[in-house]
């Protein structure tokens, strides 16, 4: 028991040593795999933990769950899926935008401003979308670079870069998690659902600008249906992979084999619905929405654009004039 103890806390700990796994190619294997490799780690996901790939796997142990080990088996499988949802988007956003055009303001700009965003709520939103969007970079490195790179890059160049990938996932982790902390926090109020939401969707937001959907404008509050989604979405795969980030990085934390796999799973999965999502946010933000960067940049936005996507919030707004 307790070897099998040492065994999973240091093949747990492995997960983020994935700069040894690169060492492979250019020096025998490490010391700290010996004794892994030793007593055959049975059943294991030797692809996604920095082992050497094994072609099949030993007779599998009673007290391993099966069902983790065939979800996170097929290695190159996730590497695909994350790496094509996250890139794929891009693609997919950019037919959108080239078949539909943007979402323009029909009023065009007023000129006059609206307060929408403070300066805390616009530097935590940065602190957690550059950390994130840096974890997203790293990680797909991490998952999908043995595959994707190592076999285009030398050994020595892969060792560095797959090292400071690691490096820099391990560190974005901490202002990802303020960022997430203070946003979900901060924001959750703004983000509740309305009986105009339903509506919002059936018109599918009034960016269509085609058929029956041309034109269309409809209701919504200080968030709209979609951002709605978005931020829950954000506020429970955040939690998601926060929780099981934190569990790969402390594995003593869990100390079971099963655990680890579990968290394995939540992360993969988190990063998928999170990594897809982050794309449609920032192709609303930047590219589909006319006037909607403003408003994460400066806090502030149109008159025009607060008319048109967010009326019912604008309408509560105090006059001015
Ligand atoms: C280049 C990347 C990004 C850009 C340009 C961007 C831009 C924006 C803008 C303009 C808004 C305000 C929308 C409004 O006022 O209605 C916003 C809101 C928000 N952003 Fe980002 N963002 C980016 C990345 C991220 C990332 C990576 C996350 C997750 C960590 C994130 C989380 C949020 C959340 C939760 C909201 C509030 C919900 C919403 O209004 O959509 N953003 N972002």
């Amino acid at each position: 028991m307790k070897r099998l103890i040492t065994v999973i806390t240091s093949l747990t700990a492995g997960i983020y040593s994935l700069p040894l796994l690169a060492s492979e190619t250019l020096m025998p294997q490490p010391q700290q795999w010996q004794p892994i490799q030793e007593i055959a780690v049975q059943g294991d996901i030797p692809e996604l933990r920095g082992m050497p790939l094994q072609p099949e796997f030993p007779a599998p142990l009673a007290q391993v769950n099966q069902g983790y080990l065939e979800t996170l088996a097929p290695a190159t499988w996730w590497a695909d899926l994350l790496t094509y949802s996250f890139f794929g988007m891009f693609f997919v956003l950019a037919l959108f935008v080239l078949i539909n055009g943007k979402a323009k303001l029909t009023q065009g700009f007023s000129g006059h401003k609206v307060n929408r965003w403070s300066g805390m709520d616009i530097l935590f939103h940065w602190i957690g979308a550059i950390a994130c969007l840096l974890l997203i970079v790293t990680g797909l490195a991490m998952i999908a670079g043995r595959f994707w790179l190592e076999p285009n890059m030398g050994a020595e160049r892969w060792i560095g870069f797959i090292g400071s990938s690691v490096a820099i996932h391990n560190l974005m982790a901490f202002p990802f998690i303020l960022g997430w902390l203070v946003m979900v926090v901060k924001w959750a109020n703004k983000q509740l659902p309305e009986a105009c939401d339903l509506g919002w969707f059936k018109a599918l937001g009034g960016y269509l600008n085609f058929g029956s959907f041309k034109g269309k404008h409809p209701d919504a509050g200080f968030a709209n249906a979609g951002e709605k989604l978005w931020f829950w979405c954000f506020a429970l795969f955040g939690a998601l992979m926060i929780g099981s980030g934190v569990v790969l990085m402390f594995p003593s934390l869990v100390a079971t084999k099963d655990g680890a796999n579990l968290a394995l799973i939540l992360h993969l999965v988190s990063a998928f619905v999170l990594g897809a999502f982050t794309v449609v946010h920032i192709y609303m933000a930047t590219v589909i929405s006319e006037g909607g960067m403003e408003c994460m940049l400066t806090g502030k936005c149109d008159e025009n654009w607060a008319k048109q996507h967010h009326n019912l919030w604008f309408q509560k707004l105090p006059k001015s004039k």
